[in-house]
């Protein structure tokens, strides 16, 4: 027995919650690893929505695709997550989410608690039922537990009725480990729960 790793974990779920022909979306596209594994996933049916604020990753997620001839299964979008709302209008199955910067890119550059928490409420509102959100949350730079701390107390508040929250964390890691936070959507938000 060997406990899966947290980006195994992450992308263990997505596997498990997308089907063909579903719509998905990354929102923090970096250099494209997973676009390229939703693009996998949905089939040639199917439509991945990838966002980035960077120019250069944007870039770097296309050309991933390219190589693996997949590029038209996917829209990447030089737009920030938090208008996921006005770029996606079909129900969405799975949302996932890496948060802090981009490894060897501009450490200044970072995904911000105001942001992400928009993003999150309105995936939340595109999610169909049965759908995850998956988060993997890196907190050990500037910003990152500020960051971190205002995802937690988002997520905890949601009632469960109609989210369903779940965290997988190593608990003895060192170095400020990252960890895995789904949110499953059990059943259609009302505007103000
Ligand atoms: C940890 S990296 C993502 C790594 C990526 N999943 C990969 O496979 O390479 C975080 C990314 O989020 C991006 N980012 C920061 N703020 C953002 C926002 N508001 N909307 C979308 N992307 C954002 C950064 O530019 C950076 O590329």
């Amino acid at each position: 027995m060997k406990l899966q790793r947290v980006l195994q974990y992450a992308q263990q779920l997505l596997k498990e919650a997308i089907e063909e022909g579903d719509t998905v979306v990354d929102a923090t596209a970096g250099n494209g690893h997973d676009t390229l594994f939703l693009a996998q996933l949905v089939g040639d049916g199917g439509q991945v929505y990838a966002f980035d604020v960077q120019k250069s990753a944007v870039d770097a997620t296309l050309h991933r695709l390219l190589d693996h001839s997949l590029e038209h299964r996917a829209l990447v979008l030089h737009a920030g997550h938090e208008q996921v709302a006005k770029h996606v209008q079909k129900p969405v199955a799975a949302a996932i989410f890496n948060l802090g910067y981009l490894p060897g890119s501009n450490h200044d550059i970072i995904t911000k608690p105001n942001t992400t928490i928009q993003a999150i409420e309105d995936l939340l509102g595109l999610l169909k039922i049965g759908g995850l959100i998956v988060l993997v949350i890196y907190h050990g730079h500037p910003g990152g537990k500020e960051e971190r701390d205002t995802v937690i107390d988002y997520v905890s508040t949601l009632p469960q009725k109609y989210v369903h929250v779940l965290k997988y964390e190593f608990l003895n890691q060192q170095n400020d480990p990252p960890f895995v936070i789904a949110l499953e959507k059990m059943k259609e938000l009302p505007k103000n729960p």
